[in-house]
């Protein structure tokens, strides 16, 4: 096939971090499919900066990220992470050193927390529900909330105090987010309405009353999407129990964390979930699961996470058909079996072949 010349190539810098446990294979399966879409489309190129980062990093040099990585971060135009951390390698509070969400969430105002949860076809779901009946994106605000207290928790040897801070701007723009993101999407898969669920324990708690107010006063502004409020315990059993029901939910950040883990457990495992950390000047990438260091390097991982991490990015760096052709060639592979998850949601045949096999889709796609 002849090439286009090189001045046509659409070119995006991105910064990549492997990460810890099976991080670097994880990277190492997602960059196979990049190099697959960026030949089948032959319209773009993404250049790479590899950088080190997490809880290794912290071991050898004492930080888990370099400043020059953060400022490289800072000028290109994306970041995709593997997963990062180790349960062994603790700050003196007892909290993992080696996570990066206080550099690169709070550090580089990356408010928005988007997590897609989708059904994907093939997979054997706890749910009982087909692909396209589970389509949802939880957006975790990712700057405040409980995770204010991030290295910053006091106590004596008796008690120890966290504090959780809701703040008005911190609410108004990641509300505002998932309303446009609803705005965008196609409504929930049950009944077609585009709907933003509003996510708290207002019951209880008087920060999360206001996290509700200030998601009203925002919500006035888009009168064409339907708003709705469930308390955070009953918003788990719906999710379980009506999944086809939601959009968009928003959501405080510590809520974020366990109902995107939840939403992942639906559809056959956090394996398969993505995310992308969204603020007005930067956005990183990476799996919503952690580094399994009992697996690592054994070729047993689902990469899928992390591929679908890549087509998240190519999205926001404006190459939504590579991130389609992406999307679609997963679900592919899983529905005509070329790839099977066993129980544990691993791919029977190893991780790099889970992401040949992806990569064999790509490149045939749209040929017919
Ligand atoms: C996530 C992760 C992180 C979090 C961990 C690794 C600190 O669980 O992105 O959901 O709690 O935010
Ligand atoms: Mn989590």
């Amino acid at each position: 096939m002849p090439k286009s010349s090189g001045s046509a190539m659409r070119k995006h810098n991105v910064v990549v971090i492997k990460g810890d446990g099976i991080g670097p294979e994880l990277i190492d399966a997602s960059l196979v499919v990049l190099n697959a879409v960026q030949q089948r489309l032959d319209a773009f190129h993404v250049d790479i900066d590899f950088r080190d980062g997490g809880a290794g990093l912290y071991q050898r040099d004492g930080h888990n990220l370099a400043p020059e990585t953060l400022d490289a971060i800072k000028l290109a135009d994306a970041t995709m992470k593997g997963p990062v951390g180790l349960p062994e390698v603790r700050f003196l509070d007892g909290t993992e050193a080696g996570v990066l969400g206080g550099v690169l969430r709070t550090g580089l105002d990356t408010y928005a927390n988007d997590r897609p949860v989708r059904l994907l076809p093939g997979v054997n779901a706890p749910i009982k529900a087909k692909p396209g009946e589970i389509d949802y994106i939880i957006v975790r605000e990712n700057t405040e909330g409980m995770y204010l207290a991030r290295g910053k928790g006091i106590g004596t040897d008796d008690a120890v105090a966290d504090t959780m801070l809701i703040t008005r701007k911190g609410t108004e723009r990641v509300v505002r987010h998932a309303f446009e993101l609803a705005s965008a999407r196609q409504g929930a898969p049950s009944d077609g309405m585009h709907r933003v669920t509003c996510v708290d324990k207002s019951n209880v708690l008087a920060s999360m009353a206001f996290f509700r107010r200030v998601f009203d006063e925002i919500a006035d502004q888009y009168p064409s999407i339907e708003r709705e409020y469930l308390y955070s315990d009953a918003a788990a059993q719906a999710l379980v129990m009506q999944p086809q029901h939601f959009d968009v939910l928003v959501m405080e950040n510590f809520l974020g964390d366990m109902l995107s883990d939840l939403g992942g457990g639906t559809i056959g495992g956090v394996g398969l979930c993505p995310s992308g950390n969204i603020g007005d000047n930067h956005a990183y990438f990476e799996p919503i699961h952690g580094s399994a260091p009992s697996i690592a390097g054994l070729d047993k991982a689902n990469p899928i996470s992390q591929i679908l991490t890549l087509a998240l990015m190519l999205d926001h760096l404006g190459e939504r058909a590579a991130g389609d052709i992406i999307r679609d060639s997963v679900s592919y592979a899983l529905e005509s079996g070329i790839i099977k998850l066993n129980e544990l949601g691993q791919p029977t045949k190893g991780t790099q072949k889970a992401a040949e096999a992806i990569a064999a889709a790509v490149a045939t796609s749209g040929l017919g």
